[in-house]
């Protein structure tokens, strides 16, 4: 396998040399079977104020959760403890980033995972059978096919829950047993059939709040999560930021070598954060929008103008091909926001380009292509 040619490596490979330096550096106590303290785990995510040395080399520790510092410290000391982490929020709020760092710090693998959809079965999470072999040979152990839920026990690693509430009632049910006792039981070994979990093992499950799946989970398993909600990033600077850090990403990773733009961060940072919230500066009327409003999106949006920039003009970002995938951000998930946005151009945009003229001026013009 070409390692370099993998789209999206895991947190535990493109940060590996963070992590072998906040291991070599930690004097922390750690919980049996974490990687790294909780400490080290909490400056994994959350950036470490000095470079650390690994042999000659100088690494810096860089952040990678904004927002909410508190939030990720609780997180951490769940995951030491007895019941397991659920995320909830809306999406694009960095759940599944959050619980992908975490994992890759405590277990130094975030792969042991579960995508939770509407066809997730029991086998798909526990374990299922080499149906040749079990035919042949019986219930052996070598015909056991282990799922992510036996791999984390067996192996005291953290396991990822995606989308938990997608899964069946019955099926997210399934984890109540192993969530208080800790033991998986398989029926077919018998007498032989028990199994404890290590140390170290413990569930992250995350879960969108539109999905509205999270009021029908039974009260039982509830018990056995601690809840944190997840919210969006409140600052336009702090957005502006994630914008220009995770498109350099994205730049690096798909070999374009391009500048960011600062004030086209600023133009659409702000646009997210004032339909998000629904208040401008200039305190024009602003009717906040259905569709989400995620930094993820706005992530994309600047993504998609910025390759267009690149591969069809002189790589300036045009504000008119920024709007067109605005609308079209908004427009996928609701078509009832269209007179929003345009309403937010006549009014927020109009007095920012009055005020700021420049690249605001330009923006305000590009609202031609609202339709
Ligand atoms: N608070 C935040 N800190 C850092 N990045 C964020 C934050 N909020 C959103 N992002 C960005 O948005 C993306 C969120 O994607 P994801 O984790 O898939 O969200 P979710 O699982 O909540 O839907 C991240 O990869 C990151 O680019
Ligand atoms: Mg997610």
């Amino acid at each position: 396998m070409d390692s370099n040619n993998i789209q999206r490596p895991l947190a535990e490979t493109r940060f590996k040399e963070e992590l072998e330096a906040l291991k070599a550096n930690d004097s922390g106590g750690k919980p049996a079977n974490w990687a790294l303290s909780p400490r080290g785990v909490r400056a994994f995510i959350l950036g470490a104020n000095k470079p650390l040395l690994l042999g000659k080399e100088k690494v810096t520790v860089t952040q990678k959760f904004y927002g909410d510092d508190a939030l990720v410290e609780r997180a951490i000391v769940t995951l030491a403890g007895n019941r397991g982490l659920m995320l909830v929020g809306e999406p694009g709020t960095a759940k599944s980033m959050l619980s992908e760092l975490l994992a890759a710090g405590i277990s130094g693998n975030s792969a042991n995972t579960i995508q939770g959809t509407a066809g997730t079965s029991e086998d798909g999470i526990k374990y299922s059978w080499n149906y040749a072999m079990l035919l042949a040979k019986g219930p052996v152990p070598e015909a056991l096919v282990p799922g992510p839920v036996y791999i984390g026990m067996e192996k005291g690693l953290i396991t990822r829950f995606e989308e938990i509430t997608r899964c069946p009632l019955e099926i997210q049910d399934s984890l109540i047993s192993i969530m208080s006792d800790r033991v998986l039981h398989i029926p077919e070994f018998g007498a032989e059939g028990v199994r404890f979990a290590m140390r170290g093992f413990n569930i992250i499950a995350t879960a969108n709040t539109r999905d509205k799946g999270i009021n029908e989970m039974s009260s039982a398993l509830k018990r056995r999560f601690n809840f944190e909600t997840v919210e969006a990033v409140k600052s336009v600077q702090l957005e502006g930021r994630i914008i220009s850090e995770q498109c350099a990403d994205l730049f690096a990773s798909s070999g374009v070598e391009m500048q960011i733009q600062d004030d086209v961060v600023e133009v659409l940072s702000t646009t997210y954060n004032e339909l998000r919230s629904g208040a401008s500066f200039e305190k024009a009327k602003i009717q906040k929008l259905d569709a989400v409003m995620s930094t993820a999106e706005a992530v994309s949006v600047y993504f998609q103008s910025a390759l267009d920039a690149h591969y069809y003009r002189d790589g300036k970002i045009r504000m008119q091909n920024l709007t067109e995938n605005l609308l079209g951000a908004v427009m996928k998930e609701n078509r009832d926001d269209l007179p929003k946005l345009k309403d937010y151009f006549s009014g927020a945009v109009k007095l920012k380009a009055e005020r700021l003229g420049g690249i605001w001026q330009e923006y305000y013009e590009s609202r031609r292509v609202i339709k």
